[in-house]
């Protein structure tokens, strides 16, 4: 027999792990949908920050990004898609990988709201399409319960 405790201790460590692993697949299968998507991560709000919950790709040194700085709190900001053909070009950007010249940013929402979202990065300028924007929309649409589990304000 096992008990309640135990139980709801093991369920609650299922979540997680079913919760990564779909995030880790995201993450890592976008960047063979596309040659051009050189870096996917995932940012989730936490404490009034945007915070880099899972990543593929090199490691950045923006893992936790203040409302205000850069494309990813735009996004969040205007709850809107920033697509930047340029990011050299925008003052705004906040520069993670020296190759860089390209950034999609999809919001992932509960409702209306955004709570994280989808970030890619490419090496090739304009390489953002309407098309991409409209998949990416699909693919935040689709994890965004398992986002609202652990966004905190
Ligand atoms: N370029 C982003 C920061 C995150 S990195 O692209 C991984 C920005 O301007 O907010």
């Amino acid at each position: 027999m096992t008990g309640k405790e135990e139980f709801l201790k093991e369920l609650d460590a299922r979540v997680d792990g079913a919760r990564r692993a779909l995030f880790d697949f995201v993450c890592r299968d976008l960047m063979n949908v596309n040659s051009d998507y050189n870096w996917v991560g995932i940012y989730i709000l936490n404490g009034g920050k945007l915070v880099l919950d899972t990543f593929a790709g090199e490691k950045t040194e923006h893992e936790v990004i203040s409302l205000g700085d850069g494309l990813c709190s735009m996004a969040i900001v205007t709850n809107a898609i920033v697509n930047e053909p340029d990011v050299k070009g925008n003052s705004k950007y906040l520069a993670c990988f020296p190759s860089t010249r390209s950034e999609l940013v999809v919001p992932i929402r509960d409702g209306d709201r955004a709570i994280g979202e989808l970030d890619l990065d490419s090496d090739r300028p304009s390489a953002f399409k309407k098309e991409d924007e409209d998949f990416l929309t699909k693919v935040a649409e689709m994890i965004s319960h398992r986002v609202r589990e652990v966004y905190r304000e």
